[in-house]
Order: structure tokens, then C-alpha cells, then sequence
């Protein structure tokens, strides 16, 4: 995936009340300057859509009812206790399948997995059961191929406008083949990065 400059959601937007068109230097592309109050949702999502993230699967289950959502807004927070956390819209059907089990998992989906991504990601989304899994040391289902796997338990819940902010605290995690590359999501589209940087330092390693 290459990035190319761009302004977002430069049309069509109620409530611009003002665009600079400076230029940052010769040749530099103009910068656009959105003043929104509020702030509408579709600019919202399509300025954040620059904030290039991976994609993750949640998944979580009781019983016969493994379900899976597709989730970008994951996050590491804590290495000491091990947290993380994600942000579900309110309407899940997840959302209640994390408080009865009380655990989930956030696999990180691989280059190949797009299908994936997206068979998750609507209303009407794959049942786990048709795709490989098995299940973690808490019996919360982990899928197959996923670059890797971080099994939780539920910590807590904060309420985050029309989502819900879970924080889970991590009891099991793999990473199933090394060396995969991850999907990413940017500007809107899912797609597999085309070179994994292999830097001898990593740039942060505490
Ligand atoms: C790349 C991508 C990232 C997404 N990230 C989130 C997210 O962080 N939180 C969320 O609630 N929905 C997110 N969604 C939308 C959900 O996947 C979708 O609304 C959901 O699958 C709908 O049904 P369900 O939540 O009941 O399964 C994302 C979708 C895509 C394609």
C-alpha cells in the first residue's frame, strides 16, 4: 500500500466554516483547514481514516455462539498489569457475548486474511464456526492464520459516546508463523503492506 498526499472530506461537508489553501513551501501541497461545530461524523471517520492502523478480528463466545467482529480501534495500554483495549459500537452483537463470557480475543488479521476482515465486518457476519479456530486455555475461539493472538479477560468497561471501551487483561497470546506481514487499513481500504521494514535496531524496544 503506497500513500499519496491528499486533503479529506474536502466536499459535500456541512458546517465548513473556513479552508486555508497555504502552501507549506514551494511546491508542498495546500493544507485544508476544516472548522466543524460539531463535528460531523463522516469528516470525523474520513480524517482518522489517515491514522494507518491493523486490523484485528474480536471474537468471543459462550457455548454454541462463537461471534466475530472486525476492529481497528485496538490498542495496547498497559505492560505491567498486561491491558489492552478496544472500542465497540453500542448495537454489537458482541457486546453481550463479552459480558457473559467475560473474555475475548484480539487476533491480528495477516496480509491474506482481507476476505476475513470483511466477512466480518457486516451485520450479517461469518460464524466462527466456518472458519479454522481452536479454542484458547479459557475455551474463547482463536483463528487460524491470524498473525497473532492476545486471549483476555474482561478488566473493565468504559462508556465511550456510541461505543463502549473494553479493557481486557491478556492471560494467553502466540503468534502462530512469524515473518507474516499484517493488514492494514488506511484511507479507507484494507490492504496487505508491500515491504516489511527489517531495521537491525528497533526503534522502541522498552
Ligand atoms: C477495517 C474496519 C475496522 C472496524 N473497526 C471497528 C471498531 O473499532 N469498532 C467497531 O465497533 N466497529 C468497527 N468496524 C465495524 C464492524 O466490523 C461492523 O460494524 C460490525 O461487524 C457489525 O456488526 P456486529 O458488531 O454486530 O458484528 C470496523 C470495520 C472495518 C471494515
Amino acid at each position: 500500500m503506497t500513500a499519496t498526499p491528499s486533503t479529506a472530506g474536502t466536499s459535500g461537508t456541512s458546517g465548513t466554516s473556513g479552508t486555508s489553501g497555504a502552501a507549506d513551501g514551494a511546491g508542498a501541497p495546500a493544507t485544508a483547514v476544516h472548522r466543524t461545530e460539531p463535528v460531523e461524523g463522516r469528516l470525523l471517520r474520513t480524517v482518522c481514516g489517515l491514522f494507518v492502523t491493523g486490523v484485528t478480528v474480536i471474537t468471543s463466545g459462550a457455548g454454541d455462539r462463537l461471534e466475530g467482529t472486525t476492529v481497528n480501534s485496538f490498542t495496547s495500554v498497559s505492560l505491567d498489569p498486561p491491558l489492552v483495549l478496544f472500542c465497540l459500537h453500542k448495537a454489537s452483537r458482541l457486546r453481550t457475548l463479552i459480558d457473559r463470557s467475560g473474555s475475548f480475543v484480539v487476533n491480528f488479521l495477516a496480509g491474506p486474511q482481507e476476505p476475513l476482515a470483511r466477512a466480518f465486518a457486516g451485520r450479517q457476519t461469518a460464524s466462527v464456526r466456518d472458519v479454522p479456530h481452536h479454542l484458547s486455555a479459557d475455551g474463547m475461539p482463536v483463528l487460524g492464520d491470524a498473525l497473532a493472538f492476545l486471549a483476555c479477560r474482561l478488566e473493565n468497561e468504559f462508556d465511550g459516546g456510541d461505543h463502549t471501551i473494553f479493557v481486557g487483561r491478556v492471560v494467553e497470546l502466540g503468534v502462530p508463523r512469524e515473518h507474516q506481514e499484517p493488514l492494514i487499513f488506511f484511507r479507507g481500504s484494507l490492504g496487505a503492506l508491500e515491504e516489511e521494514p527489517r531495521g537491525t535496531h528497533p526503534i522502541f524496544d522498552g
